[in-house]
């Protein structure tokens, strides 16, 4: 067995609440990974092994996961359905909440949804997720895709509508974009390479099981101040 565990983590909004459940796993990365230009830091030694964080976007993790460069990763379930790597997806960490949905104007969504025969372009970065969804209304989309601040593309006329992810739906209220359907309910997930799930077991089961009852821990609900209740984590997936 390799005396290295890697594991990638997403840069961005998704790193902050990933950092409270690698330390309930005793996986906390030796260097402050939200402020550091360094794109893999070690962690601490468990069984003998060392563990190092790599730190990169969202994106890529599938991809060095998928390869192997890394053992684990954490990505959005977003990205595994558009991209759909071979790579075991053991848990539903709970965090990164948000859907990825069709949106557009207001004027346009509420004329309806674009008849079965029509044509419409999209502006996205999920293409196979959105030229799916439309295939499957009998809709031709011409899929124009984008790398980010898809929200534009119907404000120049670039674009009918866009598939993108909403959170707090700020960036489509600023806009004047408004939702006409949810797609998928997205969450992060863990991943595993397959074969590190084999040679790396040992090592790889129990931080899977300490990150389940992680998930458990944070999703208890909490006191506040007031003495209401408060809990964290998605209201569905
Ligand atoms: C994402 C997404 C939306 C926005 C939604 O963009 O693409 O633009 O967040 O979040 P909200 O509903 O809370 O406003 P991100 O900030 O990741 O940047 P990007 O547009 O460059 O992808």
């Amino acid at each position: 067995m390799s005396d290295i565990l890697t594991i990638a983590l997403s840069k961005g909004r998704i790193l902050e609440q990933t950092l409270p459940l690698l330390a309930y796993a005793h996986l906390t990365p030796l260097e402050d990974v939200q402020t550091t230009r360094k794109l893999m830091v070690d962690g601490p030694m468990i069984q003998g092994v060392q563990v190092r964080f790599l730190i990169i976007r969202a994106a890529d993790v599938c991809t060095y996961v998928e390869q192997g460069a890394a053992d684990m990763g954490i990505s959005g379930r977003d990205l595994l359905l558009e991209h759909r790597p071979y790579v075991y997806e053991p848990l539903d960490l709970k965090i990164g909440c948000c859907r990825v949905c069709i949106c557009g104007l207001k004027d346009a969504v509420e004329q309806g949804e674009p008849q079965s025969g029509s044509r419409i372009r999209v502006a996205t970065k999920y293409d196979h997720l959105a030229e799916n969804y439309y295939l499957s209304q009998g809709i031709q989309a011409e899929i124009i895709h984008l790398y980010g601040g898809m929200e534009l593309a119907p404000l120049v006329g670039m674009a009918d509508r866009i598939v993108d992810i909403v959170e707090t739906g700020s960036t489509l209220k600023a806009n004047g974009l408004i939702e006409e359907k949810t797609l998928y309910d997205i969450s992060s997930r863990l991943v595993v390479n397959p074969a590190s799930s084999a040679t790396k077991r040992t090592l790889i089961h129990p931080i899977v099981e300490q990150l389940r009852e992680a998930i458990v821990q944070q999703s208890k609900p909490e006191e506040t101040i007031n003495g209401e209740h408060d809990s964290s984590g998605c209201q569905s997936s």
